[in-house]
């Protein structure tokens, strides 16, 4: 029942003028079945990239499309805020929205408050949100990581109005995500043990059961420098769901080999599914 999914994260890189032909070409190295692909470009170049990507060149074999995320967006509807993107803003540009990124955390001192507002306005707009835990190195040296990302996901999620079901069976897609992403392993070529983030997920997912979301319908996606060489070891776990996926993404041969084996994982779940 849960997806596989990869999401390309491609933080502040790419400009409008090249960022189409890069989502061009990673769509059509990518076209394999049973995979939900993302591409979460800068917000000026969520255009582009649209552009680029829609269409059949872009489609799997299944007709499964590109989808196309914002890395961010703001937790008011409107008014005074000086540079900012709301989500009413994104509609027609995007149809995911990544929340809540140890990156925002650390760079634009986001809270859990302000990420549990971001999460409302993103349903209420239609977009599929993938909310972003993880701790810092010296949290899991003390043994603190799993009550750190249980406290983030309580700050994020006690008592939203998420959609339910949480599986929309009717798009086949999730309304929540997960992204588990230990900080320590964002962009420092360090990547965590696929059997730690393993474990994690399966905290993740009773948290989330204790907070009345079915946690087994929510993917939970491992990120913290994913390379295709290291990406078998997060699929073989069944309870992580794929990858966040940050430098990586900006090289099409990278994401070719990362959805390629994210299809054979996809593959195998529903064989596994129709035999039972
Ligand atoms: P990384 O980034 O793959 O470059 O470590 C992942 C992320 O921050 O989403």
């Amino acid at each position: 029942m849960r997806r596989v999914i990869v999401a390309a994260n491609w933080k502040m890189n790419t400009t409008p003028a090249d960022a189409g032909e890069l989502a061009r070409t990673i769509a059509g190295r990518t076209r394999v079945d049973g995979v939900v692909r993302i591409i979460c470009p800068p917000f000026v170049c969520l255009g582009p990239v649209g552009d680029a990507v829609a269409g059949d060149a872009s489609s799997a074999p299944d007709g499964s499309p590109v989808l196309v995320g914002a890395q961010n967006v703001h937790h008011a509807a409107a008014g005074a805020h000086t540079g900012e993107i709301s989500a009413s803003m994104l509609a027609g540009l995007a149809t995911w929205v990544i929340i809540g990124h140890s990156e925002r955390r650390r760079d634009a001192g986001e809270t859990d408050t302000q990420i549990a507002a971001k999460l409302v306005r993103a349903w209420s707009a239609g977009l599929r949100p993938i909310l972003c835990v993880g701790e810092v190195l010296a949290d899991r040296d003390a043994g603190r990581a799993d009550d750190v990302v249980e406290g983030q996901l309580r700050g994020a999620l006690a008592g939203a109005p998420i959609p339910t079901p949480v599986h929309d069976a009717g798009a086949d897609l999730p309304w929540l995500t997960i992204a588990y992403e230990p900080v320590w392993a964002i962009g420092t070529g360090r990547n965590a043990r696929g059997s730690d983030a393993a474990a994690m997920a399966a905290a993740i997912r009773r948290t989330l059961d204790d907070l009345g979301i079915e946690g087994a319908a929510v993917p939970i996606l491992y990120g913290g420098s994913v390379t295709s060489a290291n990406i078998d070891e997060f699929l073989a776990e069944p309870g992580l769901d794929g990858a966040l996926v940050g430098g990586a993404s900006l090289k099409a041969d990278e994401m070719a080999g990362i959805v390629a084996r994210a299809g054979t994982t996809a593959a195998a779940r529903a064989a596994h599914a129709t035999t039972g």
